[in-house]
């Protein structure tokens, strides 16, 4: 029996970072939210693990025993002595190393995936626990609904996902791959406080991306994509998402978030441009056709 999984598109509508730590990794505090477009990635019976990639971003990423989807299946079927295969197919629609998820969220469906796919039934913090190793976003991609998150972003609390939840919301990429790592690293290092569980729209405004400075300074861009967005008609909030350079928008209504599409696609063709809206709410019985 084939199956699906959606990748959900992650967005940190705000990210404090701390301090650096001892490990290389950086403390932060962060809002997550989801949208409810995303990768998709599916299943059909084999013998042995294998991973096929198709869609618009398919020509970025490999299919080699280093990608990320690959890497979950593995981890999952040695923690649960699974013998059987699986012949999975990404369709990756996502841009690559964007602040949005991508690998993570990829990595994150193939759990879920191939724990309805095998019949293990682990429940999700047990499938989160098990993906820390794989990267500090993947067990907030495994959940995927509004959470707050600190450490390395990978100590989660569920939140209310307040009044976001349907909001309509523009995600907008310039077309650079921006590596995290290099973005951390251009952190100033000065701690500007602490973030507040609430997701109201009201307290996002008043937050920070500590990223978007140092990411902006590395890749210029992103600036010009946030004025853009920020010049919109109906625009309640624009950001910069995780390490970058996707930026999201969050808007009044839909007319308004189509025409922002529009006109940014408009004057940047090659740029991926992409509506959705905020889905805080994963539910796997709707999402999974198996
Ligand atoms: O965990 P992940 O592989 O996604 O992180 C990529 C890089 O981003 C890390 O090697 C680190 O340089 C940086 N990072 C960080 N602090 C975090 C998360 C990521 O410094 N909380």
């Amino acid at each position: 029996m084939p199956g699906f999984e959606l990748a959900p598109a992650k967005i940190n509508l705000a990210l404090h970072v701390r301090r650096r730590r001892e490990d290389g990794y950086h403390e932060l505090e962060t809002l997550f939210a989801f949208a409810a477009d995303g990768d998709l990635l599916a299943a059909e019976p084999a013998v042995d693990l294998g991973l096929t990639i198709d869609g618009p971003m398919a020509a970025h990423l490999t299919a080699g025993p280093d990608n990320l989807v690959l890497r979950a299946a593995r981890l999952l079927a040695e923690a649960a002595g699974v013998k059987a295969g699986a012949a999975l197919r990404l369709t990756k629609i996502l841009p690559v190393a964007s602040g949005i998820g991508g690998g993570s969220a990829d990595a994150a469906a193939a759990l879920r995936l191939l724990n309805r796919f095998w019949a293990l039934d682990w429940p999700l913090d047990r499938l989160a626990a098990l993906s820390e190793g794989l990267g500090a976003d993947v067990p907030a991609c495994v959940h995927s609904h509004a959470l707050y998150g600190k450490g390395r972003g990978d100590r989660l609390m569920p939140v209310p996902p307040g009044a976001l939840q349907g909001m309509p919301l523009l995600l907008v990429n310039p077309g650079v791959a921006v590596p995290t790592g290099p973005v951390f690293a251009a952190w100033d290092g000065i701690d500007r406080g602490g973030l507040d569980t609430d997701m109201s729209l009201a307290a996002i405004r008043n937050a920070r991306n500590d990223l978007q400075p140092g990411a902006i300074g590395l890749c210029p861009v992103i600036a010009h994509v946030l004025d853009l967005l920020l010049d919109s008609e109906g625009v309640l909030l624009a950001r910069m998402s995780g390490s970058g350079a996707t930026c999201f928008a969050l808007f009044r209504d839909g007319a308004v978030q189509t025409a922002a599409a529009r006109r940014i696609a408009a004057l940047h063709p090659s740029w991926w441009v992409r509506p959705s809206t905020v889905n805080q709410f994963r539910e796997p019985q709707l999402l999974g056709l198996s």
